[in-house]
């Protein structure tokens, strides 16, 4: 028996290791945690109802409307701003016990700044949380999913510094009125996703790709981070309790031969993708990867720039990083093969050129909805090693696993997805020790999967975006789900 505390789960972890060896089913029993996840923009609508104010995510559809998928946007997405009874009575049906979601920064800061609060946007959360506790389900709550306010995009966004500091501005307000109901908080996620897409290549809102953005979005984001962190350590701890993260993601980067050279490019692929927001919080140095160190500050001074592209932490900086976790979110998709690459060091390179590496995936892995993903279970297990060995096995809850298929119920191939991936996670847990404390499947519902709109499906339940209440129906994967989450065991 074990009592879920704030995901201080060790003991519970190897009370399952026993009870493995004792049964052969495959079991996360004994407090292991199940649940689902989406985003503010991705699902709540209601773009510019009751003060919210406008999102980056709300301009950039608008004005670039060709951009996305079918001229998509989300302006209504699944309503979930309305739906917050029914939603949570699925996830109740489900038998989950966390709920990751995230604050729409302009729905309680219409221009970004916390000198105006808007009091509907506080309630809505008010009414989400609540419910969640009435149904027993603990809220997972991330601060930023990408909708900054567009105020704050048109003073530079996430490459402006001041931009760390109206970050804790808002982190405040969300751990002053929702502190008490909150108890596992992020920061921010992926920051690789928003800074590479938005500054360093155009599949986002951000800024101009120069060479110089995505390193200035992520080393803002960084000491943003840091600070919320360490304000929420200092101040907030105290009176509510609570443990305090940041998610990441994290492809696996298989050599594609066993030649030094490509051994050596696919560790240098980890080191640019996890490692850029990883290293300087996970590690004992508090500063980005020596490698990507080496080799942005190599091609800077090749471009003639008196300063490397990537900024320099100080040291106080340095010190407010390292450490600054409680756990690890992790989000896991799908694994790539990497070969020694050959580019030619352009005017403006973005990290993948600074990285110089061929990224590919096999034809028979199996493919899915979305070009970037397919289907490879063992790599989910790689991936977890590779963060045990390199950080010393940190805390890690699985923030985000899933996968989009077309629509339909009968979805099968989205069930063997799970099962797959779930048993390289056991192995992961039971066989190399990796500590991990909960799984939390994208998403609940199907949602606007950003530049591809509604066309790539991830959710359990299927959303009838041609119905006009948009009905919610659980698809054959949700009933499998709810067994897995409901046993803690995997189907024989
Ligand atoms: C990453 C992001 O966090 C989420 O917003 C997105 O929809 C899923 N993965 C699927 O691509």
């Amino acid at each position: 028996f074990c009592v879920v505390i704030y995901l201080d789960l060790l003991y519970c972890v190897n009370a399952s290791v026993l009870d493995n060896v004792l049964d052969s089913k495959v079991c996360f029993k004994n407090g292991f945690l199940f649940g689902v996840a989406t985003a503010s923009y991705q699902i709540e609508g209601a773009w510019n109802v009751s003060g919210k104010g406008e999102s980056i995510w709300d301009r950039y559809t608008h004005e670039h409307p060709e951009r996305v998928f079918d001229h998509q946007n989300a302006d209504t997405a699944d309503a979930s701003y309305y739906k917050v009874k029914e939603d949570v009575r699925v996830m109740k049906e489900m038998g989950i016990s966390l709920y990751r979601f995230s604050v729409s920064w302009p729905r309680i800061l219409p221009n970004g700044m916390s000198n105006e609060i808007n009091e509907d946007g506080l309630r809505y959360y008010h009414e989400l949380l609540d419910e969640l506790k009435l149904n027993g389900i603990t809220p997972v709550v991330t601060m930023y999913h990408w909708d900054l306010p567009q105020s704050l995009q048109d003073l530079g966004g996430w490459t402006n510094p001041i931009m760390a500091d109206y970050f804790v501005d808002y982190a405040r307000v969300l751990l002053e009125n929702f502190g008490e109901k909150v108890k596992i908080w992020l920061t921010f996620n992926e920051p690789l996703s928003f800074c590479h897409d938005g500054y360093g290549g155009d599949d986002a809102p951000g800024g101009r790709s120069s060479g110089f953005e995505d390193y200035l979005c992520g080393h803002t984001v960084l000491r943003a981070h840091a600070l919320v962190y360490r304000l929420f350590d200092n101040e907030f701890r105290r009176k509510n309790g609570g443990v305090m993260g940041i998610t990441l993601c994290f492809s696996w980067m298989e050599a594609a031969t066993t030649s030094a050279e490509d051994q050596a490019a696919a560790e240098t692929a980890r080191q640019f993708n996890l490692g850029w927001f990883a290293h300087p919080i996970f590690s004992e140095s508090g500063d980005y990867p020596p490698i990507m160190r080496k080799l942005v500050d190599a091609n800077s001074k090749r471009q003639g720039f008196p300063r490397s592209r990537l900024p320099y932490f100080t040291p106080q900086e340095v010190k407010m990083l390292k450490g600054s976790y409680d756990f690890l979110g992790l989000n896991h998709y799908t694994t790539y093969l990497i070969k020694q690459g050959s580019r030619k060091l352009k005017a403006t390179p973005s990290f993948l050129d600074d990285m110089n590496v061929k990224v590919f995936q096999r034809d028979d892995w199996p493919k899915t909805n979305s070009t970037w993903l397919k289907v490879v279970p063992w790599g989910f297990r790689k991936s977890l090693n590779w963060v045990r060995l390199n950080y010393n096995n940190p805390k890690t809850l699985i923030t985000e696993n899933g996968v989009a298929f077309e629509a339909g119920l009968r979805d099968i191939r989205r069930i063997n997805y799970i099962d797959s991936y779930l048993r390289s996670l056991h192995d992961a847990m039971f066989k190399d020790g990796c500590f991990v404390v909960g799984y939390i499947y994208w998403s609940l519902l199907d949602n606007f999967e950003w530049m591809r709109g509604f066309s790539e499906r991830f959710g359990l339940y299927e959303v009838d975006y041609k119905s006009p209440n948009l009905t919610r129906t659980p698809r054959l994967s949700a009933k499998y789900f709810t067994n897995v989450a409901k046993t803690g065991c995997l189907p024989n």
